[in-house]
């Protein structure tokens, strides 16, 4: 991805010897109505690399979910291309996986089953699955609840069942829209640490739609600021505050000065007007 942020800071530097593993080039999407048209995206072009975390932040209606799920070949562009893995995407595929805000488990099936919808899909052979997600399961710490159902569990919990189900079809890209929007801050700052272990330990790319600004910061090593009206990239902030981070990296003069310039990109305007 090429560094658009006139962010001044070298302790921020860009690292781009990894392989693209996303590319929007072009990217318009228009909705048609019968009397109107309406331009939801401008022009977007990024390229993700391969094992990068980069969260997407912008005001609402700037076209942050559109992106995602165009991503997930949920939705189309009117002009442009999105190639993931060398590939043009014409279709969901088990190379992306995606987690919603909402919280789409399917209620008739445990949290076990849940996990293992995609597998049995897949036609894999019941002791793999039963491995997959055992590993799962103990890796967002809901092993005890297996066989609970989505009613049984609270807002933070399905979200971990959910972000399971999505990794144990081990996508290559995770595509997650504000995952953690409906939740209180003290659950929602566990479920950031919690990914940011995954995403060490397994190093899918993901893409991570927020309106949280100190969310953008603590989880990525990329930021891509929009603007909307239509939605276009404002600005491409790198963030390299090491790899281990701990909820303390938020009072650090490094990360208040990131939230700050992010800020004033987002709301400059606002304060002007
Ligand atoms: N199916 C649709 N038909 C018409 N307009 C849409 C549709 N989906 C989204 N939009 C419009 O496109 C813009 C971007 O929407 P969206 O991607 O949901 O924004 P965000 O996720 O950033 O809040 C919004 O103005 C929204 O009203
Ligand atoms: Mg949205």
């Amino acid at each position: 991805m090429e560094a658009t942020s006139d962010y001044e800071n070298d302790t921020f530097p860009l690292r781009e010897s990894r392989a693209v593993k996303i590319m929007l080039r072009n990217i318009d999407k228009v909705y048609k109505t019968r009397k109107s048209e309406f331009t939801a995206i401008e022009n977007v072009s990024i390229d993700i690399q391969e094992n990068d975390f980069v969260c997407m932040i912008g005001p609402s209606g700037c076209g942050k979910s559109t992106l995602l799920h165009m991503l997930a070949g949920l939705d189309f562009p009117t002009r442009g291309e999105i190639i993931v893995n060398d590939k043009k995407v014409t279709c969901p595929g088990a190379d992306r996986g995606m987690v919603f805000q909402t919280y789409t488990l399917f209620p008739w099936m445990t949290v076990e089953e849940n996990i293992k919808f995609g597998l049995k899909q897949k036609k894999m052979a019941p002791v793999q699955m039963d491995a997959i997600a055992d590993k799962y399961l103990k890796s967002i710490r809901l092993t005890q609840f297996r066989g609970s159902y989505p009613k049984e569990l609270s807002g933070g919990m399905k979200q971990r069942v959910a972000i399971a189900r999505a990794l144990a079809n081990q996508p290559e890209v995770l595509l997650m829209d504000e995952p953690f929007g409906a939740l209180d801050q003290h659950t929602k700052s566990n479920m950031q640490l919690l990914l940011r272990e995954i995403w060490q330990r397994e190093r899918p790319t993901i893409v991570f739609v927020t309106h949280d600004i100190d969310e953008a910061v603590f989880l990525a090593n990329k930021i891509i600021v929009m603007s909307t009206h239509p939605g276009r990239i404002k600005e491409i902030i790198p963030v390299d505050m090491g790899q281990d981070r701990s909820l303390d990296i938020k009072d650090t003069p490094e990360f208040i000065k990131v939230r700050k310039y992010i800020n004033h990109l987002l709301y400059a305007g606002d304060q002007e007007a």
